[in-house]
């Protein structure tokens, strides 16, 4: 039986049928059905609708169900149902007769789909948050073998001034953890529950809303039924913080497939996450790299679409919000399919930690540090820069290094120049130089780490807080 048929004259245009239909992707949302059904089903006996007889051959039908399609995927290819909403109902009326039936009362389809889509992003927030913690314990983990080993880093792509190894690597973990808390607050702000929202203006029947909410994990019920119904602001929050998380993964494996090419040679791939060409044989290609970045502009294209579908909506419940659907669990996949991979790479990943040193102590990364040695003795910063930018000039002139020019032609152009340059422009005197909060100097990095740690911890703790 149609949810919907009684003010019908003529059948549906089957093909309209089928192209309506969303149970091929809402199935998946069967659990969380049942689990609000559960919830109505209780606010129902609460209220009257049902008899404790009633409410108890509910239950045990939706559980049931649920045992059935545990079972076997095909219970669920059901060509009658419109949604899941509507394969509920009628295999609840198989199981139980017409008390099947009662289960919708004073509730409808626009309240269920909000709160299954709302009780999805819970959990693949804290899946993904779980994920996260661990890409950031792996990068971590990296993080302290590579020790106090430095290398260079870049601005527009030119070398700039060398860092730890770990400094770059926690850049990373910076950016994780962004992403970790900004899923956090967006289930924040989701965790509430349209159960008994009704169709737009709130449900009919005097149902508990605060025990539903609180039987379903929320925090509160939602404060309006016309919003309620109609809000899809959690998935495209939800989905824009996973295409800033995609971002960052496509910088960092932007700049892992840079460093991996045999110009940097500062990474080696693992062969556990490559691939070789079909035409020649030297190749090892960074494919799972490319693909996380290939991935990115999906995930980016499915927040776009999103607040396009959105925009222009009159209140309340239109059937363009089904199309949300798609457009939030494929970026939710995606993601949840990446993460391991990512973290995987990053434990196996090779850094040749030789390659990058020797790349951190050319390319003049000294040349502040020169300046600043010039600043320290007084001279203006603005002509420190200038000398130093000189001795530059002079030593690209010569082909050598900064500290390979002899004293006596510094001092021709800075009297200010001493013996104790030289040490200046160590790379131990240059990273030790950036001694800041959040800079280089790698007892700041050692503290970062340990801040880094604690941070991911507290991630965890959260994650298993809600699990
Ligand atoms: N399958 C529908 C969706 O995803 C469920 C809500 C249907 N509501 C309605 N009034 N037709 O949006």
């Amino acid at each position: 039986m149609k949810m919907w048929s009684g003010r019908f004259r003529q059948p549906l245009d089957p093909e309209f049928e089928r192209w309506q239909r969303s149970l091929d992707f809402d199935r998946r949302l069967l659990g969380y059905e049942l689990d609000a059904s559960a919830a109505h089903a209780r606010a129902l006996k609460s209220a009257g609708i049902l008899s404790p007889e009633e409410l108890i051959a509910i239950l045990q039908g939706l559980e049931q169900i649920g045992e059935r399609a545990a079972a076997s995927a095909v219970f669920l290819d059901d060509p009658e149902a419109e949604d899941v909403h509507h394969f509920v109902e009628k295999q609840l009326a198989a199981l139980i007769g017409d008390v099947g039936y009662k289960l919708h009362s004073g509730r409808s389809r626009n309240e269920q789909i909000a709160t299954d889509l709302r009780l999805y992003v819970r959990a693949a927030i804290d899946q993904l948050r779980h994920e996260l913690s661990k890409l950031c314990n792996a990068i971590v983990d990296r993080t302290e073998l590579a020790g106090d080993a430095a290398m260079p880093a870049y601005t527009h792509l030119q070398k700039a001034e060398p860092v730890l190894i770990a400094h770059w690597l926690l850049a990373y973990v910076e950016m994780f953890l962004r992403d970790g808390e900004r899923l956090a607050d967006c289930r924040k702000r989701l965790n509430l529950c349209p159960l008994g929202s009704g169709a737009v203006a709130g449900a009919t029947l005097p149902l508990n809303r605060m025990a539903m909410a609180q039987s379903l994990g929320f925090d509160a019920p939602t404060a309006n039924s016309i919003d309620a119904t109609s809000d899809r602001d959690f998935a495209v929050e939800f989905v824009d913080v996973l295409s800033l998380l995609a971002i960052h993964l496509s910088r960092w494996a932007e700049e892992m497939i840079l460093f991996s090419t045999q110009e940097y040679g500062f990474i080696g791939l693992p062969e556990t996450y490559s691939t070789g060409s079909s035409a020649m044989p030297q190749k090892k290609n960074p494919d799972l790299l490319e693909l996380v970045r290939g991935k990115t502009g999906r995930i980016v294209g499915n927040a776009t679409a999103l607040l396009v579908n959105m925009k222009g909506l009159p209140l309340a419940y239109n059937k363009d919000l089904q199309e949300t659907q798609q457009l939030l669990f494929e970026p939710a996949d995606t993601m949840l399919q990446m993460l391991p991979l990512v973290t995987g790479f990053m434990k196996s990943v090779e850094f040749h930690q030789e390659a990058m040193e020797r790349a951190a102590q050319s390319g003049f990364m000294n040349a502040w540090a020169g300046a600043t040695y010039l600043v320290n003795r007084g001279v203006p910063s603005r002509l420190a820069h200038e000398r130093i930018g000189k001795v530059v000039a002079l030593a690209i002139e010569r082909g050598s290094e900064l500290h390979e020019l002899p004293l006596a032609e510094l001092q021709k152009i800075s009297p200010a120049f001493r013996d104790d340059f030289y040490d200046s422009l160590k790379l131990s005197s240059v990273l030790a130089l950036h001694d800041v909060v959040g800079g280089t100097a790698p007892e700041r990095v050692r503290k970062a780490l340990g801040l880094a740690r604690e941070k991911i911890q507290s991630l965890r703790e959260e994650v298993h807080a809600h699990a």
